[in-house]
Parts: C-alpha cells; structure tokens; sequence
C-alpha cells in the first residue's frame, strides 16, 4: 500500500489552483495511487508530487498566452499538461502520449477530473503528429535538438516551445546555441514559480525568429 501524498497547505493548492484545488488534490491522489501501481510514477515520489510535479508544471501557466490550443508531447501520466490544463481553463490541451499503458492512465485521468470538454489524448508519437499548436510543452522529453526537432513542427506561426528542463539548461543550450541559431530559432532559459515560495522551474523557449 502506498503512502498517500502529503498535502501541501491548502491556501498553496488555492493560490496555484484558484478555481480547481480539489481536482488538483484529486489528480495528485491519482498519481499516488494508479500511477505508482501502473508504473507511471516511481513509488519514491509520492512524498514530492506537489512541489516536484505539480507546482513544477503548473508554473509554465504564466508563458502561456490566453485562450490558446497546447500540446503537451510525452506528457506520460500528464505532466506538465494537467496541472497546465487545471490552473488555466481559458486553454485547449492536448496530452500527446506514444506508449498505451501511459495513454490508459490520461484518458481515465482527463474522464475522472471532468476535463474531456477542453483536453483531449491522442495515443501518437510527436513525428507521426501533423498538427499545429500556439504552444508545445514538454518536460523531460528529450536532449534539446531531438526535442525541437519533435516538437517545432508541431508548433504553428508565432508558437513557442516551451521545454521544461533541470538546472542545466543554459549549458545544454550553449552547446547547441550554433546548431539553433543556423534554423533561425531564437532560444532563451526562464525561470517561473508557481506561487513565490515555491521552487523554481526552469524553462527553454524556443521560437521562430
Ligand atoms: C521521461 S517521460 C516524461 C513524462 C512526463 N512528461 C513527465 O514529466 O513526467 C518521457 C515521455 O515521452 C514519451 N515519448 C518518447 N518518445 C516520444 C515521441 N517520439 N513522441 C512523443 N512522446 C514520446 C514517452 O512515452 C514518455 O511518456
């Protein structure tokens, strides 16, 4: 039997949540239960799933503008795409996901969260995908430059990528500055919170120049 996972304070859910905190704690039972089971999330991180996973994601809201279609490629048991999809109800979201076991956990998270009329699974990998977004996200996908090339054609006029990455992002993104500048991507690193105590998430965007 797993540990359920320990409950931040609720004014955080409120704060990072404002109009969907309990199918946050909702979605984080999920992951705690189903997805250790299933696999999905390693039984160590149930004690972090809040701070690590779901604040961790939700953060990417602020560089997504209003009422826009996402896509969130190898969301696997939906991260960052449904935190992004709870805190933000002005958006469409797409959960792309290859791997069947992982697709079965999101259509049953997206039914018992209520979520079916705004996110949507496809069961698909992103190069067999031929469709545009306003925003591609992703968190632990790929290196960089297997990552841009999944996910920029997925990404429509004025789109952006938006790749959650660990601590070493500005170095990863050194290394491939020459490679980015040369398909006349412009690529920058942010940091995001989401809420002001919260740790920091950091972030390669990639556009079209
Ligand atoms: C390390 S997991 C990360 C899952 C989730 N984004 C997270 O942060 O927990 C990488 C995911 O990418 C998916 N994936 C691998 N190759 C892919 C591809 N070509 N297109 C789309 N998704 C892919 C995998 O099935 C897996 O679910």
């Amino acid at each position: 039997m797993n540990e359920p996972a320990p409950r931040p304070r609720p004014d955080e859910v409120e704060v990072v949540f404002p109009e969907a905190a309990e199918l946050a704690v909702r979605y984080v039972e999920l992951l705690a239960t189903t997805g250790v089971e299933r696999g999905l999330i390693g039984p160590r991180e149930t004690e972090r799933l809040w701070q690590r996973h779901v604040f961790n994601s939700a953060a990417i809201a602020d560089l997504v503008p209003s009422g826009v279609h996402v896509v969130d490629v190898g969301s696997g048991a939906g991260l960052p795409g449904i935190p992004l999809a709870l805190r933000r109800p002005d958006l469409r979201v797409t959960l792309l996901e290859p791997l069947l076991r992982r697709a079965t956990f999101l259509v049953e998270a997206v039914d018992a969260l209520g979520l079916t009329d705004r996110v949507r699974v496809v069961r698909a990998r992103a190069e067999d995908h031929a469709e545009a977004y306003d925003a591609v996200t992703s968190r632990a996908l790929a290196p960089l430059p297997r990552l841009v090339g999944w996910c920029l054609p997925l990404t429509a006029r004025g789109g952006s990528v938006l790749a959650l990455k660990g601590r070493t992002a500005q170095e990863e993104l050194d290394e491939n500055s020459a490679e980015l500048a040369a398909q006349r991507l412009e690529a920058e690193v942010l940091s995001v919170r989401a809420y002001p105590e919260a740790d920091l998430t950091t972030v390669v965007r990639v556009r079209r120049r």
